[in-house]
C-alpha cells in the first residue's frame, strides 16, 4: 500500500468530449479504482487544455474571446465525466493561477538551466497537432494524423534544446525498461530518438492566448510545454511543496499513442533541464477507429458516448470500452459490435451466470 498518482491527457476544448477521450478517461477510471481497493491512497487527475492556436481559432469561429469559449467548453467535459462515473480526484484547466505560476515557474527553471535560448526557425507545422513536421513524416502534402495540409510558418522564438537530451534519454529509457507499458511502445520511443532530436520552439510571439513567458512577456508559452505542465501545477508545483513532495513523480501517464513524442521525449528532457524527477511510468493507449480512420473531430466522425450510456446504461457501456480492445491495440467502434457484446457476454454469459446462482442461492 501506498501513493498512487495517475492521470489523462487533457483534452483540448476546441470540441466536445467524444468517445476517444472516455476511452482513455474510462480505462485511467478502472486502473484508479483498482489501486484504492488494493488500498492505496489515490490521487487520479483529469482536465482541460486550454490555450494556444487551435483553441484561438475555435473561439473565433465561434465568434467568442477565448476565455468565454473554454468557460463554455470545460464544463461539459466536466458533465461526461460525471455521467460516466469517473472517479477522478481532480480536474485542472490550464486557464488557473495555480496552472499559470507553476508554468512559469517550470520556464524559469530551463530557462536558468541554459536549455531554453533565443533563435529563428521555419517549417512545417499542422494547427490540429500543434506540431511541427519533416517533409519524410508527411502523408503526401498532409498531416500524418489529420491527413490535412500543413502550413509553412517561419519564426523568431524561444526553443528548448531537445537535441542535448538525446543520450540522456537513451539512457533513462535502458535504465527503466518497465517504464513505457505496453512494453513493445517503447521501441516507438526509441524510433524517434534514433531519427534525431529536434529542438522545438517553447513560444509563440503572434499568439496572445497563453501564459507569458516570465524571462520575455511579448512571448506567450508554446502550448505543450503549457499542457505537460498540468502534471506537476495541479500537485502543487510552484503553488504547493508538501502537496508535490507526496504525489510526484506520477506512477502513470496514460495516454493515447498520438501523443508519445510530447510525453516521452519532450516532457521527461524539460524535466531533467528543470532538475525534476521523471515520470516513473507511461501507459500509451491505441486508437478507436471508425470504418479505418481514427476518431476525431478533424476526421468529422465522432461518437458521443452520451447518447451510448442513454441507451446502454452507464456500465454496459463501460463494460464495452473496457472489454472490447486489449489495451495498446486499436478498435474499431460499431455500433453492432456494442449490441453484440452487450448481450453476449453481459445478458448471456454474466447474466445467465447471476441467474443461476440466486436461483441455487434460492433453494
Ligand atoms: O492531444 N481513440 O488533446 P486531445 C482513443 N491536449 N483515444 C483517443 C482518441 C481515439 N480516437 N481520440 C482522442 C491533446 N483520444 C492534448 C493533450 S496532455 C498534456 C495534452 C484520447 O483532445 C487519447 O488519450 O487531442 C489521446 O492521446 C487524447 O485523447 C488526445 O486528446
Ligand atoms: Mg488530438
Amino acid at each position: 500500500m501506498g501513493n498512487y498518482y495517475l492521470t489523462t491527457p487533457i483534452y483540448y476544448v476546441n470540441a466536445q468530449p467524444h468517445l476517444g477521450h472516455a476511452y482513455t478517461t474510462i480505462v485511467c477510471d478502472a486502473v484508479a479504482r483498482w489501486h484504492r481497493l488494493l488500498g492505496d491512497d489515490v490521487y487520479f487527475l483529469t482536465g482541460t487544455d486550454e490555450h494556444g492556436l487551435k483553441i484561438q481559432q475555435a473561439a473565433e469561429a465561434a465568434g467568442t474571446t477565448p476565455q468565454a469559449f473554454t468557460d463554455s467548453i470545460a464544463p461539459l467535459f466536466q458533465k461526461a465525466w460525471e455521467r460516466l462515473n469517473i472517479s477522478h480526484n481532480d480536474f485542472i484547466r490550464t486557464t488557473e493561477q495555480r496552472h499559470r505560476v507553476g508554468v512559469q515557474k517550470l520556464l524559469q527553471a530551463c530557462f536558468d538551466a541554459g536549455d531554453i535560448e533565443l533563435d529563428k526557425y521555419s517549417g512545417l507545422y499542422c494547427v490540429a497537432c500543434e506540431a511541427y513536421y519533416t517533409e519524410e513524416d508527411l502523408d503526401g502534402k498532409n498531416c500524418p494524423i489529420h491527413k490535412r495540409p500543413v502550413e509553412h510558418v517561419e519564426e523568431e522564438n524561444y526553443f528548448f534544446r531537445l537535441s542535448r537530451f538525446e543520450q540522456r534519454l537513451i539512457d533513462w529509457y535502458s535504465s527503466h525498461p518497465d517504464a513505457v507499458v505496453p512494453e513493445h511502445k517503447v521501441n516507438e520511443v526509441l524510433g524517434f530518438i534514433k531519427q534525431g532530436l529536434q529542438d522545438f520552439s517553447v513560444s509563440r510571439k503572434t499568439l496572445t492566448w497563453g501564459i507569458p513567458l516570465p524571462f520575455d512577456e511579448s512571448h506567450v508559452a508554446y502550448v505543450w510545454f503549457d499542457a505537460l505542465a498540468n502534471y506537476i501545477t495541479a500537485i502543487g508545483y510552484g503553488s504547493n511543496d508538501a502537496m508535490f513532495e507526496k504525489w510526484w513523480p506520477v506512477n502513470h501517464h496514460f495516454i493515447g499513442k498520438d501523443i508519445i513524442r510530447f510525453h516521452n521525449l519532450y516532457w521527461p528532457a524539460m524535466l531533467m533541464s528543470a532538475g525534476v524527477e521523471l515520470p516513473r511510468g507511461y501507459a500509451v493507449g491505441g486508437w478507436l477507429l471508425v470504418g479505418g480512420e481514427k476518431m476525431s473531430k478533424t476526421s468529422g466522425n465522432v461518437v458521443n458516448p452520451l447518447d451510448l450510456v442513454d441507451e446502454f446504461g452507464v456500465d454496459g457501456f463501460r463494460y464495452y470500452v473496457l472489454s472490447d480492445t486489449a489495451y495498446g491495440n486499436d478498435g474499431d467502434f460499431t455500433y453492432e459490435g456494442l449490441v453484440s457484446r452487450y448481450n453476449s457476454d453481459l445478458a448471456n454469459n454474466l447474466g445467465n451466470l447471476a441467474a443461476r446462482v440466486a436461483t441455487v442461492v434460492g433453494k
